[in-house]
Order: structure tokens, then sequence, then C-alpha cells
């Protein structure tokens, strides 16, 4: 099964993602990761990246492509983050079809403007496992210290106010195109993305098992 998992910044992608990925033994793709690591790494490459990411900007198509051809598998993969435009679903394609790759799903998670800034503004990090936190959701139990490995809590440099607004401008502007073009191929799933993470995952799973499409 191969699947795509599509939404706005801070929407529960990744969170989807990892729990879709674990139920279903795929591989998770998330492209965000895969770019901050290079970011991380402190390369020529990974200084161009942060430029685009730390503004909200899309990094450029021809860098996330490169990234995208070295990633994709075969079979049995959720991708997350990518593509975010047209012009990417269109790279998509033509590499499905040279290798050969069947897409089963594209799952858009619905989630209003105000959850996003609620969820991003609030998010912290741990610097040593990746575990997530909410400030005043699910704060940890020492402030600004993981409950699970006792590492530091940090914020992403994307999740400010200023940037997550950007970061959503730059999604609405590209998103209804994409989900046109998915709606066109018969391959658009549709999620209320306001609901709890497990709620939204068990509609995913009726989705997913059932192989019922919502045609919205
Ligand atoms: P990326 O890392 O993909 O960020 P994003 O799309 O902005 O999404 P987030 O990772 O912030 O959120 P998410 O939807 O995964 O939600 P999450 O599960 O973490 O991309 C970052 C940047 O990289 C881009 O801005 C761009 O510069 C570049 N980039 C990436 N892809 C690119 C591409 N294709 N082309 C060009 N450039 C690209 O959840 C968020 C928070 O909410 C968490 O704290 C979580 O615990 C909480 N949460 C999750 N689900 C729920 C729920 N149901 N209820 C309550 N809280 C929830």
């Amino acid at each position: 099964m191969n699947i795509i998992i599509c939404g706005a910044p801070g929407s529960g992608k990744g969170t989807q993602a990892g729990l879709i990925a674990q139920h279903y033994h795929l591989k998770r793709i998330t492209l965000g990761d895969i770019l901050r690591e290079e970011v991380k790494r402190g390369t020529q490459l990974g200084e161009e990246i942060k430029k685009y990411m730390s503004k909200g900007e899309l990094v450029p198509d021809d860098i996330v492509k490169e990234v995208i051809e070295k990633n994709i598998e075969r079979d049995n993969f959720i991708l997350d983050g990518y593509p975010r435009n047209i012009k990417q679903a269109k790279t998509l394609e033509k590499i499905f079809e040279e290798e050969n790759i069947n897409l089963d799903y594209f799952i858009y998670l619905d989630v209003s403007k105000e959850e996003i800034i609620k969820r991003l503004s609030m998010r912290r990090i741990c610097k040593k496992c990746g575990a997530n936190y909410h400030l005043e959701n699910m704060p940890p139990k020492v402030p600004n210290v993981c409950d699970n490995c006792g590492g530091d809590l940090f914020q992403r440099m994307d999740d400010t106010l200023e940037v997550i607004q950007r970061r959503w401008e730059v999604f609405s502007k590209d998103t209804q195109p994409l989900i046109d073009y998915y709606r066109a191929i018969g391959k658009l799933v549709i999620v209320d993305g306001n609901r709890t993470p497990q709620e939204v995952f068990n509609n995913i799973k009726c989705i997913v098992n059932d192989g019922k499409y919502i045609k919205l």
C-alpha cells in the first residue's frame, strides 16, 4: 500500500504518518524531517535549505525532487510533505510511472486555521528524542524538560507566529489545485483533522480498511 498524506502545517501529518506507518508496516518518508536533518548537518545544501525553511517558504523544487528520488520506495510507503503543489505532483507522477509505483490514497487532513495556530505556536520538541509537547494541552511534567529522556525542549525555527502565518499563506495558495488534481484521478480522501489524534486515525483506518473514498 502506498499513501500520500497532505494538510496544512500542523494539521497532524507527522502524527498520523507515524500511526499509519506503524499500523500498516509502511516506510515513513517525511520530507520536512529529511530537510531538517540536512540543515542540522550544516552542509552547504543545509545552509541553502535553511534560508527557505526559516521563513516558511517552500524549498526550491529541484532540491526537494532530488531528495524524493533518493528516498522513495517501490512499495509500502507513506509520504508526508510531498507534493505541496501541482508542479511537484506532476514530478511525482512521472517518478511513479518510471518506477511503476501505484498510489492507493492521497489523504488530506482538513483543519481550521485557528486550530493550526494553537497547535504550532505552543509546540515544543525534545532535542534528543524528538518527542512532541504542547505547552497547554500536553505540557512536560518539568518545564522545558522531556518526560521520556530528560532532553531539553526547543521551539522549531518555523513555529513563531510570523512564520506560521507565512506557512499558512503558502499552503492556502497551492492546496486547492492539489486537491482537485487528486480528486480527478480518484485518489482523494478527505479526513476531518480537527478531532483528537486517535479519532482521526480511527477514521483513516475505516477508509483504508474498507477501501471507501470520501469524495467531497
Ligand atoms: P514540514 O516539516 O513538513 O512542516 P509542516 O508542513 O509545516 O508541518 P508540521 O511538521 O509543522 O506539522 P504536521 O502537519 O506534520 O503536524 P504534526 O503531526 O507535527 O515542512 C517544514 C518546511 O520544510 C516547509 O515550510 C518548507 O520550507 C520545507 N518543505 C517541506 N516539504 C516541502 C516540499 N514538498 N517542497 C518544498 N519545501 C518543503 O502536529 C503538529 C502539532 O499538533 C504537534 O504538537 C502534535 O502533537 C499536535 N497534534 C497533532 N495532531 C493533533 C490533533 N489531532 N489534535 C491536537 N493536537 C494535534
